[in-house]
């Protein structure tokens, strides 16, 4: 009895340890899975063989790009924007310690995580804060967020039909916009391949309409699908918002149509001639063609420290002036800075004029914009504005209502017209 008691005592005590033993190869399995996966993203966890180094080239499509910065900030733009105790000169500079340092940085937090986490470090580094307007308020909440998830993709833009994009056009547009984005695309926007196979395509930019407004998505969606020209994220489509909306634009620019030529970002209230635009650049010797930034340019610019302006900048904020820059009714970018753009933009805090921001991120790659006359972003002279010779030689007008944009169009493509 007593021996086929120790005996069952024995069988239980191999059958536990070899539960132990088991289970413990499960979690081994499972971290060695784990580390493994998170070696992968990391792009080089085989380790090197004795001798020759061997070169490997990156995970690219694993690895979110902007996280290994391979770009290099211009002198220029240090000496331009020296440290100064406004919150975002400390933030851009602790950005740049850290890319200094390792050449890496630290992604942004997730979208769902970035907003609450910082509101009492807000009142710690900006010591008026309760004294700033709520839309400033609400910026600096958001100011760490980037990366909005997608809600209309247009994957296939770029590649549908094969042959490469000389000229994407980048509108951006609010959901309830439609009469003026239809406008655009029966005009200056209509995608077509023109003479010399130049291809252009176009694109809207939209974030999401506020709880407050009537629901225009089931609407947008159906016009996304039947036009394949609209991208829309989740937020909210403010004008605070404009420069989350640029740098995701980039980024999927970057990602989606890496070939294209050149990009052109402008409003969907605009008048813009695209043929003296695709003139304009084709011309262009290969050289400058891959550093355009050219439009109106803004190169002395201050401020505005009203609290009543649209434009207000606090000065616990942003201290100094702004870098030189084309103004946001339309300029043109190379495709070929879009990567580096993408990147740099990485280092630069988010600025509540999305057209400044732009203007700093190509400041630190080094580039200077380009002034062009035919970019009137302020509009033409008073008793110009139904000339239409003087729009025929122009590339783009500020603010035409959709008649007027349709009007103008046909009026510049008129056999009749002798200029
Ligand atoms: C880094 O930059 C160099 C030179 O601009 C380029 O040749 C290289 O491909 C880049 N590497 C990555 C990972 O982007
Ligand atoms: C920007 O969008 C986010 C997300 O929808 C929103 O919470 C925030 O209030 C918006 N910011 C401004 C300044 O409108």
């Amino acid at each position: 009895m007593r021996r086929i008691r120790s005996l069952m005592a024995m069988v239980l005590l191999c059958a536990v340890l070899l539960l132990l033993v088991y289970s413990n190869w499960q979690i081994d399995m499972a971290h060695t899975r784990i580390v493994s996966h998170e070696q992968s993203l990391a792009g080089s966890f085989v380790p090197e063989p004795p001798g020759e180094p061997v070169w490997k080239p990156m995970e690219v499509a694993v690895v979110p790009k902007y996280l290994v910065l391979n770009v290099t900030v211009s002198e220029n733009f240090r000496k331009f924007f020296l440290h100064n105790t406004a919150y975002w000169s400390r933030l851009l500079h602790a950005f740049l310690r850290q890319h200094d340092q390792s050449h890496n940085i630290t992604p942004p937090a997730e979208w769902k995580e970035c907003r609450e986490a910082n509101r009492e470090l807000l009142k710690t580094n900006v010591h008026d804060f309760d004294t700033y307007p709520d839309l400033h308020k609400d910026f600096l909440r958001m100011c760490h967020c980037r990366d909005p998830p997608q809600v209309i993709d247009q994957p296939k833009k770029c590649t549908s039909d094969g042959d490469g994009t000389f000229l994407l056009l980048a509108i951006k547009s609010v959901p309830s916009n439609f009469l003026r984005r239809q406008a655009v695309r029966e005009t200056w926007g209509m995608e077509a391949v023109y003479q010399g196979g130049l291809r252009v395509r176009t694109l809207f930019l939209l974030g999401s309409s506020s709880d407050m407004d009537p629901d225009l998505q089931p609407l947008l969606e159906f016009e996304a699908r039947q036009y394949k020209d609209v991208l829309q994220w989740d937020f909210h489509d403010s004008l605070f918002n404009l420069t989350l909306k640029v740098d995701a634009f980039l980024k999927w620019t970057w990602s989606n149509c890496p070939d294209v030529s050149f990009v052109f970002s402008g409003d969907d209230d605009v008048f813009v001639n695209t043929l003296a635009i695709l003139e304009y650049l084709r011309a262009l010797a290969p050289d400058s063609a891959s550093r355009v930034y050219v439009g109106q340019v803004i190169s002395v610019a201050t401020p505005i420290r009203d609290p009543k302006s649209k434009y207000y900048i606090p000065k616990t904020f942003y201290e100094g002036a702004y870098p030189p820059y084309a103004g946001g009714g339309g300029f043109l970018i190379s495709g070929a800075l879009l990567g580096r753009l993408s990147q740099v933009s990485t280092l630069i805090p988010l600025f509540p004029i999305d057209d400044v921001y732009v203007g700093m991120c190509i400041h630190a790659l080094g580039i200077a914009p380009e002034m062009h006359p035919g970019f009137q972003t302020f509009d033409v002279e008073e008793n110009n504005r139904e000339n239409m010779c003087v729009h025929k030689k122009l590339m783009l007008i500020h603010q035409r209502t959709p008649r007027q944009v349709k009007w103008l169009w046909k009026g510049i493509h008129s056999p009749l017209l002798i200029c």
